[in-house]
């Protein structure tokens, strides 16, 4: 049976659930750094939430005037929100990466972006220029004793956990090269068989060419690289996120073609020269993590997925849990993005492929949430397992695309869905699953589900904790300013304030 629970005001007929001018307020830039406590809060923090929430976004969306074209090229602001006996303590610093400091002695751009963001001058200014600002700004994640910042089409940065300041580059101990790749998406295997059951991290990164270079990192939690293979697959890969299962790494490629052209003589930014072919099958891309299988290739219905909610193996099957839009609109040179029509755009849904291997071949693609969303999230030890929870981002209204208002819960056995909505006024971002205990006999969705919220009518953004079992909202803490809209994050149980 499937039910939905809403937590939160159903606003009626049928109309949008946010103003456009209220949402368009998240893309403010944030270019002062705070450091306090969080003193306005409604409801409680429980005393049993330890740890760390490490956010990255794009903080600033201009430079001196000058409006970056698309907040993809923002430079990475990080937030953290440390959690203590029932407090929390707010900070925000930006990645201080070579770019971000030549252009603020600048004070003007001095880097295209890849999203659309231009050199003042005109073409001119921009012919030839292919240098890549490394902008730190999509995910950040604490392993194996390092905070470390990542852009996928570069190496990481490492930062002090506690003061957010910026150490540097970091080659995870000599294997990056630099100017390195190493993707924004890790995953972390809960329970590795190669690592005597303990966790690892895997990532991977992409070199695009004619054929594309896919190679996968493995690291143990001590933070070193115990595991690389790479791998060329035919044609060119846009490819930002992957799922594991302890024998696969799988990724999507979306049928793409790259011009260069245009970006070689200034006119567009790489990103503007990527265009979608309906008419191509996407490729499942399987990779085994270990042993001397080969890879296979198997074709599905054309589609562009950013992110992948998990994966699993299950009675000699893969399933691939993703969130798939029917196609992928270009950036163009003359679109605001601030000025998008949602309503002409294809939503995201999250879709199950089921893969069988021995015949090399997609038995299924089923759709299991229709509504509009995003940033999916889990229990942290069931990826790459079966799982029953998945939690996401989601539209109010079941129907169309919209902005990120929402927080769902699907509950893959039954059917049953819950929703918090934050609507009219409130924009979510992507939740985060912290388990209340490590006990093995915890249920699945006892824990709960951070996230910040921007408020459109009051400007400002709130940590919001909602019980993950009913989504009931725990408490929401008032931050003193806004949070620009963000991309990813991680907790840690520890927790860090200097
Ligand atoms: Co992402």
């Amino acid at each position: 049976m499937t039910s939905l629970q809403l937590n939160q005001p159903v606003i009626s007929g049928g109309s949008r659930s946010y103003s456009r001018e209220a949402w368009q307020k998240g893309y403010r830039s944030l270019p002062q750094e705070y450091d306090y406590w969080i003193d306005e809060i409604e409801g409680q923090i429980p005393p049993d939430l330890h740890g760390t929430l490490f956010r990255n976004g794009p903080g600033l969306l201009e430079v001196n005037e000058q409006r970056i074209h698309h907040p993809f090229d923002g430079d990475g602001m990080i937030c953290s929100i440390a959690f203590q006996n029932g407090r929390a303590h707010f900070r925000n610093r930006f990645v201080q990466t070579q770019g971000f400091l030549e252009e603020k002695q600048a004070g003007k751009i001095l880097y295209r972006g890849v999203f659309g963001t231009q050199k003042p001058g005109g073409w001119l200014a921009n012919l030839f220029d292919s240098r890549l600002k490394n902008i730190a700004n999509t995910h950040v994640i604490y392993w194996g004793g390092k905070l470390l910042a990542l852009w996928e089409a570069a190496e990481p940065h490492r930062l002090d956990p506690a003061t957010l300041d910026t150490w540097g580059l970091d080659y995870l101990d000599g294997v990056l090269q630099p100017g390195s790749a190493f993707a924004a998406h890790p995953r972390i295997d809960p329970a590795c068989e190669l690592d005597d059951g303990k966790p690892c991290l895997v990532n991977f990164s992409i070199k695009p060419g004619l054929s594309t270079t896919i190679t996968i990192y493995e690291l143990n939690s001590a933070g070193r690289v115990v595991r690389q293979h790479a791998h060329a697959v035919p044609g060119f890969a846009f490819i930002h996120d992957f799922a594991i299962t302890p024998n696969y790494c799988i990724f999507f490629q979306a049928p793409m073609s790259f011009n260069p052209l245009p970006y070689v003589l200034g006119w567009r930014s790489a990103g503007q020269c990527l265009q979608f072919l309906s008419q191509r099958p996407t490729q499942a891309i399987v990779i085994p993590r270990h042993g001397s299988d080969p890879v296979q290739i198997i074709p599905i219905e054309a589609g562009f997925v950013f992110h992948h909610a998990n994966a699993f193996e299950q009675d000699g099957f893969l399933y691939v849990d993703s969130i798939g839009y029917a196609s992928l609109s270009s950036v163009e040179p003359e679109q605001d993005y601030r000025e998008v029509n949602f309503e002409a755009i294809d939503p995201g849904q999250l879709w199950r492929f089921q893969f069988d291997l021995n015949t090399g071949k997609l038995v299924q693609r089923q759709l299991i949430e229709s509504r509009c969303c995003e940033f999916p999230a889990m229990h942290p030890d069931r990826v790459g397992r079966s799982y029953r929870y998945a939690f996401m981002g989601a539209a109010h209204n079941p129907e169309g695309n919209a902005p990120l208002q929402a927080i769902l819960k699907l509950d893959m056995e039954t059917g049953e869905r819950h929703l918090w909505s934050a609507a009219p006024h409130g924009f979510v971002s992507e939740p985060i699953f912290v388990p209340r205990s490590t006990h093995p006999d915890a249920a699945e969705d006892d824990g709960w589900l951070l996230t910040l919220v921007f408020n459109g009518e009051k400007e400002r953004s709130d940590v919001v904790i909602l019980d993950a079992r009913d989504l009931n909202l725990v408490a929401r803490l008032h931050l003193k300013h806004h949070v620009p809209y963000g991309l990813h994050g991680s907790f840690t149980n520890q927790c860090f304030i200097s």
